[in-house]
């Protein structure tokens, strides 16, 4: 409760401050439907057991994330912060959280591949996938680090783009768009970073 009185001044002062200098009538304006769970089979236990210490947004946005993701977070909630989750809605929220908030459902699919293909393939979607690449990088969207096609842009005239990109997955890094850190991905063998790299360089 204290917690939503507080955003509720937050929101009131944001909203109040401008049209106390301009004089013009306060417009509020509710941001969409964000602010609870997508609605469900599950969804009440999601409502009941992650709203109590911070908002839905925590959740939402995240990358899509498989279910071992989902499984650590729950994990931590519980060991970490002390959620009072009991064990027997642990594996039902695990499968609400999979099916509306996981790797299909939570955004599109930088690609179309599934982890059956994986195993056995070397094309640059199936090794994106395998990496993780594109749990943080979409096709056209910035999720945690650029979307692919704006790397591509960055370094389309550029004849050490490929160095650099091998470089980035092997050191990762921050800084060059923001904040937001690439871990390193030392495990990923040249010659599958070179497809990768061709890959991101061809995107238009
Ligand atoms: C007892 C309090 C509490 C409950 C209940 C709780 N969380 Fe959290 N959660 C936290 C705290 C504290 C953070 C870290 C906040 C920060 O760093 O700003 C957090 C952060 C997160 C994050 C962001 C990533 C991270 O690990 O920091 C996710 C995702 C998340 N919680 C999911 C959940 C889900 C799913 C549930 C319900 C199963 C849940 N939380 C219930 C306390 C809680
Ligand atoms: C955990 C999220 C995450 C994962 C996983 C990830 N990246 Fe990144 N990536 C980022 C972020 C964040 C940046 C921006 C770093 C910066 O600002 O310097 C980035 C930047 C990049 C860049 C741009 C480098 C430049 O010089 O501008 C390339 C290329 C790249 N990533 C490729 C990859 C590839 C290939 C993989 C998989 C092997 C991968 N990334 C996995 C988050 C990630």
């Amino acid at each position: 409760m204290k917690k939503i009185l507080f955003q509720l001044g937050i929101a009131a002062a944001t909203l109040l401050l401008p049209s106390l200098v301009s004089g013009e009538p306060l417009q509020i304006e509710l941001p969409p439907e964000t602010a609870s769970f997508k609605p469900a089979a599950g969804v009440e236990l999601a409502n009941a057991q992650c709203l109590v210490c911070h908002s839905v947004e925590y959740v939402a946005t995240q990358p899509p994330f498989p279910r071992t993701f989902w499984a650590a977070s729950v994990k931590k909630m519980r060991e970490k912060y002390d959620a009072q989750i009991p064990d027997a809605q642990v594996e039902p929220l695990l499968d609400y959280l999979v099916e509306n908030y996981g790797v299909k459902t939570n955004g599109p699919p930088a690609s179309p591949v599934t982890p059956s293909l994986v195993a056995e393939s070397k094309t640059p979607e199936a090794l994106g996938f395998k990496f993780g690449c594109t749990l943080c990088h979409g096709l056209d969207k910035k999720i945690v680090g650029p979307a692919l096609k704006e790397i591509a842009t960055k370094y389309r005239a550029d004849p050490t783009a490929l160095a650099k990109i091998a470089e980035q997955v092997r050191q990762g890094g921050s800084g060059k768009w923001g904040p937001a850190l690439m871990p390193p991905f030392p495990m990923v063998a040249a010659e599958d970073v070179k497809i990768l790299g061709d890959w991101i360089l061809s995107l238009k």
